[in-house]
């Protein structure tokens, strides 16, 4: 079971993020992702950034490298979440990145939201993230949740994204899921920990 948490664009200041990430387990299988500024706050956590840029080194004015996020400590990386997407991030780029990411030896949690978008290269864990349930508080149903983990396949870790609260969790642990990736509710300590307590209760 992995569970993770995508601190988006939030909080904004590091005094704010560091009294977050002291109420964070330091677990193997939880792992905290904060915006690229504050991942020096994570030493204590299992730590994973939420883009990489898709060239390793260079004249790339505001990118960060898989390279850079690995020797800071981070062991996993969000690629291809849907609000990049929307930013105009095509499957090349976000293959470009999955590459970057597998040659500095992090691991890419690549988010998809059709089956479409399942990249070809295996070793990676996939986020399934609804569209319609991203940050707007609307569950996604479980019994399609479960169809669409059926569909992505047996043979790789597929966590389960969209307003995910400690209420749902245990449903999509139960549709077949094998963690969850955590928005709004991973900023909340209290919520963030019960949602990983019930996760625990499924272990
Ligand atoms: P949410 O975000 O839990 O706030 O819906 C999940 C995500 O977009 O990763």
């Amino acid at each position: 079971m992995l569970i993770v948490a995508n601190w988006k664009e939030n909080p904004l200041s590091a005094k704010e993020a560091e009294a977050i990430i002291s109420e964070m387990p330091q677990r193997e299988d939880v792992v905290v992702c904060p915006p690229h500024p504050f991942l020096y706050l994570g030493e204590k956590v299992t730590l994973g950034a939420q883009d990489c840029s898709a060239k390793m080194e260079g004249s790339f004015t505001g990118e960060v490298s898989a390279g850079m996020l690995k020797s800071l400590g981070c062991r996993y990386v969000i690629i291809g979440h849907s609000e990049r997407r929307a930013l105009g991030e095509d499957k090349e780029t976000v293959d470009k990145k999955i590459e970057m990411a597998l040659s500095a030896e992090i691991t890419p949690i690549v988010c998809i939201s059709s089956v479409e978008e399942i990249p070809l290269e295996k070793k990676i864990i996939i986020a399934y993230e609804p569209l319609s349930a991203i940050g707007t508080g609307n569950a996604y149903p479980f019994s399609e949740a479960k169809k669409k983990r059926k569909e992505i396949g047996e043979d790789v870790t597929v966590l389960y994204g969209g307003s995910v609260d400690e209420e749902n969790v245990s449903e999509y642990i139960d549709a077949g899921f094998d963690g969850v990736l955590v928005g709004g509710a991973s900023l909340d300590p209290l919520k963030f920990n019960q949602i990983i307590k019930r996760c625990d209760q499924k272990n």
